[in-house]
């Protein structure tokens, strides 16, 4: 038995911050991570075996919970016939067709393994389909770390995007419009400028990654209504929303009313395995190789255990399970937002669909990046280490959701909110 601090120690002399992906080092709330030994249902275990409730859901993919016995298994046997093949299998089409049965616009559908390959793949699509070069994303989306998508969130309207990060060229970007969310006037000043030089816009259609922030009544319909108008792509970038906060994602909660030329999904699609997909018109999709020119490819693309996660978890996630983590959900929310008020903590907790996240400090609507950064992350630092020292695991920074899933029953929620007055009293001490 190790402790979590020696964990990160040998993990720090030989990964770069001791993690595979950044938000897991814990830098904005500081401390030592969690280094998870093992997870069942709403629980997960660290390397020195203490048990905690666990909200991060491994960042969206755990709808079923840990470990559901039934995706496990349908992974076992998988392997046991093999690893990778590098060669179509039936198990895809079955996939595809689980996916397009929940969207029916999603006609056809490419599996790669990563939610950045999806979005990336996705806008080379669009301006292959489109002969332009120009990509609108909001402030604050999170589209994966390709270079084309990793522009400055923040940058003005009409100002070419500024590279998110070192090593990004500034070519890359350059051809990356960032627009404030929620913003009418400013995309429509966008297209009023460069219209018809726009491949495609890319939307979180309910928007996950700076809190949650769900679109302004309207919003998306302007979307579809802009580019439609300009010959532009839309894209549902449904990575996180997909087939967690409906059967049918954001786009099946809004109603089905908006046609997206494009969706990316990926977390639950994939079960807990790296698989993610692009889907959409089939004309557009048969732009990619080998029918057309827009070249994609990958040795582990449709890899056939991710393959028999993603299948299990669809065809577990019923109205019964959706219903489950909506109520989880709810549960929650009241009484995060008790125990914040009789703290005398000043909040605004967002919701769309089953998916919140708590902004600290303000009050006001949160509806954009700008808004959503006048929060203080320190009171969340406090909020977290009180609930972890509780044995509740929350996402490790202010900016995610807090994520539930169909095994959050009645304990696991009564365990959680017993944590959070003395969290939230904390929180208070620290505003
Ligand atoms: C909306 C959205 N798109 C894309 C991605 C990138 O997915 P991945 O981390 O699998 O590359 C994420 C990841 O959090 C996401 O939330």
């Amino acid at each position: 038995m190790t402790s979590n601090a020696e964990a990160f120690d040998r993990a720090r002399a030989v990964i770069p911050g001791g993690v595979s992906s950044p938000v897991r080092a814990y830098g904005s709330v500081g401390g030592t991570p969690v280094f998870v030994a093992r997870a069942e249902g709403a629980l997960v275990w660290d390397v020195a075996g203490r048990e905690y409730v666990d909200l991060v859901g491994s960042w969206g993919p755990a709808i079923l919970g840990h470990a559901h016995p039934e995706v496990v298994g349908a992974v076992q046997a998988a392997a046991a016939r093999g690893l990778s093949f590098g060669a179509p299998t039936v198990a895809e089409a079955e996939l595809a067709e689980l996916v397009r049965a929940r969207v029916p616009l999603a006609v056809k559908v490419r599996f790669v393994s990563t939610g950045t390959e999806a979005c990336m793949t996705a806008v080379r699509l669009a301006r292959g389909a489109t002969g332009r070069d120009l990509v609108v994303k909001f402030a604050g989306c999170y589209h994966g770390h390709s270079d084309a998508l990793l522009a400055a969130a923040g940058s003005g309207v009409l100002t070419a995007g500024l590279p998110g990060s070192a090593g990004v060229p500034s070519a890359a970007t350059a051809q990356t419009l960032v627009v404030p969310y929620n913003d009418p006037d400013a995309i429509r000043e966008v297209f009023a400028a460069r219209g018809d030089q726009i491949a495609a816009v890319i939307t979180e259609p309910a928007a996950a990654n700076m809190g949650v922030i769900p679109p302004e009544p309207g919003f998306n319909a302007l979307l579809r209504e802009l580019t439609t108008a300009h010959g532009a792509l839309l894209i549902y970038d449904e990575v996180l929303t997909g087939f967690r906060v409906s059967d049918a994602g954001w786009w099946g909660l809004e109603g089905r009313t908006i046609t997206p030329d494009l969706f990316t999904f990926g977390k639950v699609v994939g079960g807990g395995m790296p698989l993610a997909a692009l889907g959409g018109r089939p004309e557009l999709l048969d732009l990619l190789a080998p029918l057309g020119p827009v070249y994609q490819a990958g040795t582990l693309s449709g890899n056939p255990l991710a393959t028999a996660a993603g299948i299990a978890t669809l065809q577990l996630a019923d109205a019964d399970v959706y219903a489950r983590v909506d109520a989880a959900s709810h549960a929650l929310a009241t009484a995060v937002t008790a125990a914040l008020d009789a703290a005398g903590v000043p909040h605004r907790l967002q919701r769309a669909g089953s998916l919140f996240s708590v902004f600290w400090g303000v009050t006001g609507p949160v509806s954009d990046y700008a808004s959503a950064q006048g929060q203080n992350a320190g009171a969340y630092r406090a909020f977290f280490h009180a609930m972890l020292d509780a044995g509740i695991a929350l996402p490790p920074s202010a900016y995610e959701a807090w994520f539930l899933s169909a095994t959050h029953d009645d304990a696991a929620i009564e365990r959680i909110a017993a944590a959070l007055p003395g969290a939230a009293r904390a929180a208070a001490a620290s505003l």
